[in-house]
């Protein structure tokens, strides 16, 4: 089997991460397999009597164990990494992951915690500080585990952890129940790193997952007359399997709900509050076609191709936009359709705002609707591209241009035919 990772590589990562984490330590030698061995046995085993622990799975090829100790050199905590699937996460709710992950997304699984004595929380902050920047140094974006349930609300409610399998009826002999967790680096909430005492070495100008979080709620329930009149227009060329690439709350999902020439409709987005909001939306409207949700990045799905895709107002915040074009590409259909639509530099928020307001004024979401619209084009590094430069992107992914205008949000929008 191909691994993604070898030990080599880890264990020389380890070292430069380590080297800024006082206080752990990796087992490299076999005394100190033994010594973390008993310590796990004593303390450990008597807990989760249905997990063995050994010489030979506690420090393996594919894995590595850290631990720490006290002043005079007892050991105190203990936990392990694995890259090889199924090692630390059972192999069944592995592939739950790689459903959530699509892609063949690298996860680091971490498990076998223990911490003995007060030192609890300080110690689980020194573990997941390490966890996270060898992860960043491997060039790995998430990590995986299995979470106790009481200790689930911190990490899904405050940190924003994706919680991929709530009851996993794993507990292993003791009295918890286990549900699997994946914590996601750029869809965590920044009192996580907080937490860890991290500073995030991210642009402020970068668009986050929380960026969207914030704005879910206000924004599926304002809706102005241009983007009523955009999504009109866009549905227009919409039929078979639609995929809806950065669906918000699933604007078009809805509009297609019932549409005879619809066979499906998968909405894809990353953030986690859109995506819940969605499937309020389209269980309420009670479609007559097949119609669901995805939560994850556009890049990293890979589903069956569709027959015709569309993505509104999401290319400006896409970091490599080319290569989420060219993925997009990869899903659609030959002899598809793609509609691609995304402000320009001409985009006028205050005549924008002003034909808004008459209509909204009254609507109790749309202050804030409006003032995070604004700081989402303002404050970040939003990509208003020229029509003549998407042109170039989209042919050079492989589209062929079938009509492209900016008759949309009064010239301030491109909005491109392609096909495929
Ligand atoms: C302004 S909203 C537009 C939503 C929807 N297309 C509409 O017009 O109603 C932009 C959406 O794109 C999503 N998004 C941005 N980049 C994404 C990516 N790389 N993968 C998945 N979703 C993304 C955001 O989470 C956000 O919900």
């Amino acid at each position: 089997m191909n691994l993604p990772l070898n030990k080599g590589k880890v264990l020389s990562c380890l070292e430069k991460v380590l080297s800024n984490i006082a206080g752990i330590k990796v087992i490299t030698a076999i005394s100190d397999e033994l010594r973390v061995c008993n310590f796990l046995k004593d303390g450990y085993q008597p807990l989760f009597p249905a997990i063995h622990v050994n010489e030979a799975v506690i420090n393996t090829d594919t894995s590595v164990c850290l631990y720490t100790e006290d002043e005079v050199g007892v050991i105190t905590s203990t936990a392990s990494i694995s890259w090889l699937n199924g090692e630390i996460v059972p192999e069944v709710w592995m592939e739950e992951v790689a459903l959530n992950n699509k892609n063949n997304d690298v996860t680091l699984q971490v498990g076998r915690f223990y911490i003995r004595g007060m030192k609890e929380q300080s110690l689980l902050k020194l573990y997941f500080k390490c966890f996270v920047e060898l992860a960043n140094t491997l060039g790995v974006s998430t990590i995986t585990g299995l979470v106790k349930g009481k200790d689930l609300r911190l990490h899904e409610v405050r940190f924003k952890a994706d919680v991929l399998v709530r009851n996993t009826d794993l507990k292993f002999g003791s009295e918890h129940e286990f549900a699997l967790v994946q914590w996601r680096f750029n869809s965590l909430d920044s009192c996580f790193y907080h937490w860890l005492g991290v500073v995030q070495h991210t642009n402020p100008g970068t668009f986050t997952a929380q960026d969207w979080n914030d704005y879910a709620r206000s924004f599926a329930s304002v809706q102005t007359q241009v983007q009523q009149e955009l999504q009109q227009e866009a549905v227009r060329y919409l039929n078979g399997n639609v995929g809806d690439f950065g669906c918000g709350c699933a604007k078009i999902g809805l509009i297609l709900s019932d549409s005879e020439r619809v066979r499906s409709y998968i909405g894809i987005d990353a953030s986690i509050e859109m995506i819940n909001i969605a499937q309020v939306l389209l269980e309420d409207i009670e479609p007559i076609n097949e119609q669901s949700v995805h939560h994850g990045f556009i890049e990293d799905y890979n589903g069956s191709p569709f027959d015709t895709g569309v993505s509104l107002n999401s290319y400006y915040s896409w970091p490599n936009p080319l290569a989420t074009l060219k993925h997009i590409y990869s899903l659609i259909e030959v002899g598809g359709t793609f509609i691609l639509a995304t402000p320009n530099k001409s985009l006028d928020l205050i005549l924008l705002e002003k034909q808004a307001k008459k209509e909204l004024i009254a609507h109790p979401d749309y202050k804030k609707f409006r003032e995070h619209n604004l700081k989402l084009i303002n404050d970040k590094d939003a990509n208003l591209v020229e029509m003549s430069e998407l042109i170039t992107q989209v042919q050079s992914v492989g589209f062929k241009i079938e009509a492209c205008h900016q008759e949309y949000y009064c010239g301030g929008l491109n909005f491109l035919v392609l096909s495929k």
